[in-house]
């Protein structure tokens, strides 16, 4: 008997602090765009940057010098006060150092006295087994407690450790506050020892070649997905638990076709959104994880096609059933819920 009972499942972990919520808020979370959030001139563009994002993160973790740390903590609670982000229905999340750093205790009690009414959602990086999400639960509801908060802070775990992958499912259920969990292709290749030395995406040496040829020719081949395997068993253990799947960083920054593909195999797979490191990946990120305007279209034939989902119809040639139906419907209210924030987009679904 490892689990919770079901009915202490929901309640507070600590008296005074806000029940745990049974349903996630459904909001667009296309990207999460990070912030180096001790540099003065990349914080004052917090809120320019807001508008075009659906989630703004404080980064306090990797690529934060350790002499940054204090600055990157007090950034993430002066972007807190820039914008009203609950009005706004903008995330704000942060990424606060690991469990065993020296800085994860004062993150987090800083963060949620200080922040907590804004802050959305705290990222939880290297998470290897539930134990990490239930230390973290029970401290985040005493802090609750004390600020007075009446809205719980989520949690999103980085997955990015082989022990993280191996318990993936695990982590996803260890608590009502799981928000979701992210990719987190750096640290997991390290983790595993690959032999790599990129950050997300494809790589030249890892690859399918096709059988010898009679005529001696030479023989094609084409790179694999080194990353399939994690995203779609991530997605699993996401979707049984209810909660959301995301892709993590791609650091080729110049490299737009690269990261558009790695953003789509992922959005393929069944992730919500990703990460964007630089400005640049916004666009890419929006065009990824809102819904193709084709797609959308078609998908609006099936779902006419079979009112009441259930039965078959032919479109075009392909059979529709009560399971085409059924993914047709995910990529609908997906494209509804596009179009209500963007015009553009919700133009594109109308024609
Ligand atoms: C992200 O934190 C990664 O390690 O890829
Ligand atoms: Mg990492």
């Amino acid at each position: 008997m490892s689990q919770k009972a079901p009915r202490q499942f929901f309640q507070p972990l600590a008296a005074g602090a806000p029940m745990p919520m049974r349903d996630l808020p459904v909001r667009l979370e296309r990207m999460i765009q990070f912030v180096p959030a001790h540099l003065d001139k990349i914080r004052a563009k917090v809120p320019n940057m807001a508008d075009q994002c659906d989630v703004i993160l404080g980064n306090l973790e990797d690529a934060i010098p350790a002499d940054a740390k204090e600055a990157a903590r007090a950034g993430v609670i002066e972007m807190a006060g820039m914008l009203d982000w609950q009005a706004k229905g903008i995330g704000l999340w942060a990424r606060v150092n690991c469990l065993n750093s020296p800085w994860f205790l004062d993150d987090v009690t800083q963060l949620v006295m200080q922040a907590g009414k804004q802050l959305d959602v705290l990222m939880i990086p290297k998470v290897e087994g539930p134990w990490d999400i239930h230390y973290v639960d029970q401290f985040v509801a005493q802090l609750e407690a004390k600020a007075g908060l009446t809205r719980p802070i989520l949690l999103h775990a980085i997955l990015e450790t082989a022990e993280g992958v191996a318990r993936v499912e695990e982590i996803a259920l260890a608590s009502p506050r799981m928000q979701g969990i992210s990719l987190g292709p750096a640290d997991l290749a390290a983790s595993r020892k690959m032999k790599t030395t990129r950050v997300g995406g494809g790589h030249p040496f890892y690859r399918v070649i096709e059988d010898p040829r009679e005529d001696a020719a030479p023989r094609q081949s084409a790179q694999q997905d080194l990353w399939h395997y994690t995203i779609a068993r991530m997605v699993d253990a996401c979707v049984m638990a209810g909660i959301n799947p995301f892709y993590g960083p791609f650091t080729d920054i110049a490299d737009a076709d690269a990261c558009e593909q790695q953003f789509r195999n992922a959005f393929l797979l069944g992730c919500v959104g990703t990460w964007t490191l630089h400005p640049s990946q916004i666009a890419i990120a929006k065009k990824v994880f809102s819904p193709d305007p084709g797609e959308v279209k078609f998908a609006r034939r099936v779902l006419a096609a079979i009112p009441d989902g259930a039965g078959v119809a032919m479109l075009d040639g392909k059979m529709q059933d009560d399971a085409t139906w059924k993914q047709a419907k995910v990529i609908c209210d997906l494209a509804d819920q596009v179009a209500a924030k963007d015009p553009d987009m919700a133009a594109a679904y109308a024609e």
